[in-house]
């Protein structure tokens, strides 16, 4: 037995999300490079509630995974809102406090409207006003406020459409309550759905009074297509490098600049136009991130250059004061402090040891075709350009690999390596070549 004033959290996500036309769940596509549902369960778990019990339909194992370690409930078919509550409650059956229920869709939900919303001696649900009411349930209210019904967009009449209150989508009940008016819901409305919307209206038949949270939104409420997704990428891309800017990073055209949610850029970093950062990225006091950038699961470390034009894939590291210049690719590969690789170069599975200088057109083979293989480097190597390093291979401290060589050995300390075929000069042959060749082709035109 749970007490009365404990919170449980409820969050709607068994939806197929039709209207995005997608072979994904609709609460697993991303903002900030975070899928919908993740955004929604970070704010329940603000809240601190007693449980948080996602619902998802028979196929979301997706979704469960994202949700882990919390609940997941399935209901079987998507019979609507009010029937998605259902199978939680069943999972909710020996609690007995307040169940404040969310939609898998809503990212941006204030958590001190939410937390008002559980402090609130009644039922409530939360209202917007939004630039466009199209597709949300509006709200009726009575003279003092309280709310009598919620009418679906599809089941308005043309006064009650041009209401502009909206249903946000986010209940809060008593859990005893919810459960007697549950049964209550009846599916008899244009979409033949059972409407969680309807149970205000139930209420109030028994005399109960719902209240109206009022919440702010300057864009549309709720990701129901793909327009809607990008309104909110574009909202959250713009919290996000306002964010950054003051803490102290210079974008130069932030718009064209893409963050993360999790982002971490510390301060003067310098961001030129065109970037885009993935998820899990840290970059330390003073890097700079040239034009046309792509990093994503990468550290990058004080006074680092990245670009233009590089790419610096998952657990990699770049350190202090290294550099990756263009039309290079560094993955699951750490370059030490003052590293160097700067022109059209691969570096796949490896160490780059300290003020080691990788020549422009190196690769580092790192692939056999079946198994990843790893090189190290050592301090104040130089790999001359255009070498193909055949992994895996140990290169000691201050070695010196020839331009154009093939590796596929240990090089030690401070030694030469040369892996390419000897060039041969044969004097006077090039006259000798171009009269046979002339001689050639002519005999074949007077054929
Ligand atoms: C819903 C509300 C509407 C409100 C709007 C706010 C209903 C009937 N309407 O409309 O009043 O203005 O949200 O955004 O509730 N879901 C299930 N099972 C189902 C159906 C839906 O789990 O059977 C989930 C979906 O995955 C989604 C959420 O519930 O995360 C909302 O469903 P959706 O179909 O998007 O409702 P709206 O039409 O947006
Ligand atoms: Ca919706």
């Amino acid at each position: 037995m749970t007490s009365k004033d404990s919170t449980a959290v409820i969050i709607l996500a068994a939806g197929k999300g039709t209207r995005m036309k997608s072979a994904m769940p609709k609460v697993m596509h991303k903002v900030a490079g975070r899928p919908l549902i993740q955004w929604v369960v970070e704010t329940a778990n603000h809240l601190n509630p007693e449980k948080i019990i996602v619902v998802v339909g028979p196929d979301m194992a997706v979704v469960t995974d994202a949700v882990a370690p919390h609940q997941t409930v399935i209901q079987k078919q998507q019979l609507g809102t009010g029937d998605a509550v259902k199978p939680a409650m069943d999972a909710l059956k020996d609690f007995e406090g307040k169940v404040l229920i969310l939609l898998g869709d809503e990212p941006f939900l204030d958590q001190t409207i939410l937390q008002e919303m559980i402090d609130t001696n009644a039922p409530t649900v939360m209202a917007v006003t939004p630039p466009s009411n199209k597709g949300l349930g509006r709200m009726v209210v009575d003279t003092q406020g309280n709310l009598q019904k919620i009418v679906e967009e599809k089941d308005c009449t043309s006064d009650e459409k041009e209401i502009t209150l909206c249903n946000a989508g986010n209940y809060c009940f008593d859990t005893m309550q919810l459960r007697g008016w549950l049964t209550q819901l009846g599916n008899d409305n244009a979409q033949g759905e059972y409407y969680l919307p309807d149970i205000p209206a139930i209420a109030g038949r028994e005399g109960v009074k719902t209240k109206v949270i009022a919440a702010q939104t300057d864009i549309g409420w709720g990701i129901n297509n793909r327009i809607e997704l990008a309104a909110h990428e574009a909202k959250a891309q713009g919290a996000l490098r306002q964010a950054v800017m003051e803490n102290g990073v210079t974008m130069i055209d932030p718009a064209s600049v893409f963050l993360s949610w999790d982002t971490m850029l510390g301060q003067d970093v310098l961001i030129e136009p065109n970037v885009y950062i993935g998820p899990n990225v840290q970059i330390e006091n003073g890097a700079v991130i040239h034009a046309f950038s792509h990093i994503e699961g990468a550290s990058i470390s004080e006074e680092a250059m990245i670009g233009p034009f590089a790419r610096i894939r998952p657990k990699s590291k770049i350190g202090a004061r290294a550099s990756v210049g263009n039309f290079c690719e560094i993955n699951r590969s750490e370059l030490e402090e003052k590293a160097k690789c700067k022109h059209v170069s691969y570096v796949g599975d490896a160490i780059i040891g300290s003020n080691t200088n990788i020549g422009a057109g190196t690769v580092i083979a790192n692939y056999d075709g079946f198994f990843k293989h790893k090189s190290i480097l050592g301090d104040s190597v130089f790999v001359g350009s255009n070498s193909t390093i055949i992994s895996p291979v140990k290169i000691g401290d201050e070695a010196i690999i020839a331009a154009g060589s093939n590796i596929t050995k240990d090089i030690s300390e401070n030694a030469m390596a040369i892996g390419r075929s000897r060039q041969e000069n044969h004097l006077g042959w090039a006259s000798e070549y171009r009269r046979f060749k002339l001689e050639a082709k002519k005999a074949e035109e007077e054929s």
